[in-house]
């Protein structure tokens, strides 16, 4: 059986505004304006606002202009972005703080997922990254050589890994991602602005070049109050 109309109008509502298509603290489009989009009736559109502001996704009371209030936002997964890219997308500003940039001996993860020895050398970088200056993840890579040489001479100030790779011809093209739930010790705790022990989103990744040589094995870790995951698919015929 299908959904009934008001749960499929109030989850595209949830995607629009994780996406930020409709920022936080301002007013959503009126009424009316979604009957028409949906072809819904106010009763419909009305059930489907009710339930996102039973989340807390919206405020401003029954019978006013609902207003945006969740500031999580949706990282879309079917396309492989970077963070600055994905930030810069949405109109918001991204920023980081570079804790780290060192050469290591490849603990027995990073040397599995990247297919070389462990204890081989990687350079591994540690990054708080913030969108318009809340932190919002804490970003730990590590790099296959010789590609990881390279970052000693990247400027932590000037953003974007990715883009800072692809100038010097590295073109990370895509990935494996795996999402799951961590709690957070005392450096997430401390970077992320959180107690420890809250939990928190990881996405681990394994990224590759065009030839599918795996280049960088990373551990990402999200607030769930800034960052969620967001997948569009679909149901084969
Ligand atoms: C985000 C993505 C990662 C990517 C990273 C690089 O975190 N989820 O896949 O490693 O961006 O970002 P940037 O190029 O902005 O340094």
């Amino acid at each position: 059986m299908s959904q009934p109309l008001y749960l499929r109008v109030a989850e595209e509502l949830r995607l629009r505004i994780s996406r930020g298509t409709y920022p936080v603290g301002t007013p959503l489009p009126s009424e009316a304006q979604f009957c028409e989009e949906f072809g819904a009736s106010r009763g419909t559109v009305r059930q489907a606002l009710g339930t996102l502001r039973h989340e807390g996704m919206i405020g401003g009371g029954q019978g006013k202009q609902p207003v945006v209030r969740t500031p999580a936002l949706g990282q879309p997964f079917e396309t492989f972005m970077s963070f600055t890219a994905w930030a810069r997308q949405l109109g918001r500003v991204p920023g980081q703080r570079t804790i780290e940039v060192a050469r290591r001996g490849a603990d027995a993860v990073t040397a599995d997922v990247l297919g070389l020895d462990p204890g081989k050398p990687v350079v591994e970088v540690l990054r708080q990254r913030t969108m318009d200056g809340e932190p919002a993840l804490l970003e730990r890579s590590s790099f296959v050589e010789p590609v990881g040489r390279l970052l000693f001479d990247w400027d932590p100030d000037s953003g974007s890994i990715y883009a800072y790779l692809s100038r010097q011809g590295v073109d990370l093209r895509r990935a494996r991602h795996t999402i799951d739930a961590v709690a957070a010790d005392e450096t997430d705790a401390e970077l992320l602005d959180v107690p420890v022990g809250s939990p928190l989103l990881r996405e681990r990744r394994c990224a590759r070049d065009s030839h599918g040589t795996p280049l960088e094995s990373a551990d990402d870790r999200y607030r769930p109050d800034r960052v969620t995951f967001t997948i569009d698919n679909e149901r084969p015929a």
